[in-house]
């Protein structure tokens, strides 16, 4: 049968590393031998020959990788499809192979201009003929797989290559008769192993390690029971002799200088045509739309890099650019995916960045109908921060009780269309939940660039480099904010923990709430009984507030405070008895500013005042955060994530913790609103007590 095999060949006259296209290439600029390179191609050519025909394409001068014709085309039967190099450098050579292919007698298609594809470099036929592998990532674009399917009339299996020393599919990956597989797995991305191992039983694939891959082990022509490759090693040798294939090592190493070895420098241009396996690509396409300050804001570069990253491609159909500083741009572009599970992925995140389908595309969302109270139908849709719109009845619905992590609920009836956030535990037997990703976009304010500032403000205070003069103009901000909200009557709520006692913060806070700029607390038990045991007691968690020292038995302390609101029966209670006469909680209840503490499993006591029952206590801190405008999120990391997840966008969060990855946490919602500080936060509240002060002073003066 072997007689039957063709390859095609280029011999190296011209063959040179001349430019760097790829990272074997670096530093190897005229590095390799003329002399050993023709002699290693020689000796290539004669071991195939000995097995198959093979065919020459004439070289050409001042393309110097023309020798690695396995980039000339891809080959089913007499039809091929040519290459389109993604690099200027390698161009030139196709319209050479494209002469070489018509003269042969094949039916030769091209791809478009600009969707890149280098043939049987990246595509390779499962010797079973059973379907086409196809890889993409660096050199060759998703969107060209369809074409391919469609023209070769052949399932194409898409593979994402992630490991730029491996660029072409052929250097990690090599099907073999008998359906085995030779191949690098870190190669690739974890959906295309997982597609890999769906497709190849485990003992027909043969794992390659890394020592190997770096020589090109996978780069190896097969012919029937045959490999012929670069040298590897006595284990892979081993493993492969067991599996019943002959082994010929050729040196190649002054290809391998260019990024190429056995199986680039050959094209098979005999590939049977197997019937019944034909075209089904899996492919999915789906055309979203974009709006907003595109350029300005990054969003356009952001929803690209969201595609990519995930393993998808795109194409910008249009994209038409508002002109004016203030004027929106919009885009249509068509993204693509591998599999539906890739595409999903990548329309969530696009989501978030306010993409949308086409809405003329989609009438009805897609809803499930819940079959057990507190529990969602899989696959349901997971809200954002982001006020959102849902497509109910061909018609955009505004979301209501916008939160994160939330499922959403929508309901039509004769007096309309509703949607709303509801938490898992809330969900009832026969609701409608959002499923899926289609007929949702959200509403992204026009995000301008002043106020991306702050996003990079707070990149460069992550980075743990923040400087006192920074810290202070935020406060000086936010003391402005905190100003103009309560002489609007708006609304200030602070999430507060300990630390703020500890680090003598308490008398700055107390302030605030005296002042009027706080208009709820949120905390847990221990702010108030450290807040407490200072007001009575001097110390905060035993230590002396003054001197900065520990007392004598203060580890005490704590406990006798929480003794003595229990006998009170209340914080407000220990007020009005006179026993508490400052401090946090003193003010809190003598301004009527409400309080929530949630208790935690370390919690001593705990006060009256602690809702041990945490379903209740997250239900009271969302009522007293509605409506507010600006959320304080002091030192307190597990409280302020409750309330960042309750809080929609729009609704300015101040993030201030001496750790800086605490304020990541928190300040990173990809919302412009949220600031994040680091630096101490008793250090803060001084500053921000100091600077109200001044804002107040002249006012008080002409009094
Ligand atoms: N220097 C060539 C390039 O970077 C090497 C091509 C190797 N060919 C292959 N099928 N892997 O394009």
């Amino acid at each position: 049968m072997t007689e039957t095999i063709r390859f095609l060949m280029c011999s190296p006259d011209h063959y040179d590393v001349d430019y760097v296209i790829n990272p074997w290439m670096e530093g190897n600029i005229h590095k390799s031998s003329q002399e050993k390179a023709r002699q290693q191609w020689q000796q290539l050519y004669h071991v195939l020959k000995d097995r198959a025909l093979v065919d020459l394409v004439p070289p050409e001068k001042g393309w110097p990788d023309m020798v690695f014709t396995a980039n000339a085309g891809l080959v089913l039967e007499k039809i091929v499809v040519l290459s389109r190099f993604l690099h200027k450098e390698r161009q030139g050579e196709e319209p050479y192979f494209k002469q070489w292919f018509e003269d042969n007698g094949f039916t030769v298609h091209e791809l478009p201009k600009d969707l890149p594809f280098e043939g049987a470099g990246d595509a390779l036929l499962d010797r079973e003929g059973r379907w086409l592998w196809a890889g993409y990532g660096f050199r060759t674009e998703l969107d060209s797989h369809p074409l391919i399917a469609k023209w070769l009339d052949i399932e194409v299996l898409s593979l994402r290559l992630i490991d730029e020393r491996f660029y072409h599919l052929d250097t990690c990956f090599c099907p073999l008769s008998g359906g085995y597989l030779l191949y690098y797995p870190d190669a690739f991305d974890a959906y295309s192993n997982r597609l890999i191992e769906l497709k190849i039983p485990e003992e027909k694939r043969i794992i390659v390690e890394e020592a190997d891959a770096v020589n090109f082990a996978c780069n190896a022509v097969n012919i029937g029971q045959v490999i012929v490759m670069n040298k590897i090693s006595d284990d892979l040798q081993y493993k492969l002799v067991s599996k019943g294939f002959e082994v010929v090592q050729t040196p190649l190493t002054e290809f391998l200088k260019a990024g190429g070895a056995a199986k680039c420098l050959t094209l098979r241009t005999t590939e049977p045509l197997i019937p019944d396996h034909h075209a089904n690509v899996t492919i999915e396409s789906r055309i979203l739309q974009l709006e907003g300050h595109l350029l300005d804001a990054g969003i356009m570069n952001k929803a690209l890099d969201v595609v990519v990253g995930n393993g998808g491609s795109f194409k910008v159909l249009n994209f038409t650019l508002g002109i004016e500083r203030q004027s929106t741009s919009s885009a249509e572009v068509r993204v693509s995916a591998p599999s539906h599970e890739v595409m999903e992925e990548i329309m969530v995140q696009l989501i978030d960045l306010g993409a949308a389908a086409r809405p003329q595309e989609i009438c009805d969302v897609n809803t499930a109908v819940v079959a057990q109270d507190g529990v969602a139908p899989d696959d349901f849709y997971v809200s954002t921060i982001y006020p959102t719109e849902v497509r109910v009845s061909c018609e955009w619905v505004r979301v209501e009780n916008q939160r994160m992590d939330a499922a959403i609920v929508v309901t039509e009836s004769p007096e309309g269309k509703t949607a709303k956030c509801t938490l898992l535990r809330d969900l009832k037997a026969g609701d409608r939940v959002m499923v899926g990703v289609e007929g949702i976009r959200t509403i992204r304010q026009a995000e301008s660039r002043e106020q991306r500032n702050s996003t990079q403000e707070f990149t460069f205070m992550g980075a743990g480099v923040s400087s006192e003069r920074r810290v202070e103009l935020t406060v000086e901000q936010i003391a402005w904010e905190m100003r103009k909200i309560r002489d609007q009557g708006g609304k200030v709520a602070v999430t507060a923990g300990p630390v703020v006692i500890h680090t003598g913060g308490a008398q700055h806070l107390s302030r605030l709430i005296r002042d009027g700029y706080v208009h709820a607390l949120l905390g847990g038990n221990a702010i108030a009984v450290h807040d407490m045991e200072q007001a009575i007691m001097g110390t905060s968690l035993g230590v002396d507030m003054q001197k900065g020292i520990p007392v004598r038995g203060g580890h005490r302390h704590h406990l006798k405070i929480i003794n003595l609101i229990r006998r009170h029966g209340s914080i407000a209670k220990a007020v009005s008895a006179g026993v508490l006469t400052k401090g946090v909680m003193y003010e809190c209840v003598k301004n009527n500013v409400p309080f929530s503490l949630a208790g935690s499993i370390r919690d001593d006591g705990p006060l009256p005042d602690t809702e041990m029952d945490l379903i209740k206590a997250q239900e009271e801190y969302s009522r007293l955060i509605q409506g507010a405008d600006m959320i304080l999120m002091l030192s307190s990391m597990l409280h302020s994530i409750g309330v960042g997840n309750m809080t929609p966008a729009g609704v300015k969060m101040v993030c201030v913790d001496i750790n800086p990855a605490v304020v990541t946490k928190l300040s990173d919602r990809g919302s412009v609103e949220s600031v994040g500080i680091v630096t101490d936060v008793g250090l803060f509240l001084s500053l921000l007590t100091q600077q109200l002060d001044k804002l107040t002073r002249p006012l008080v003066e002409t009094v």
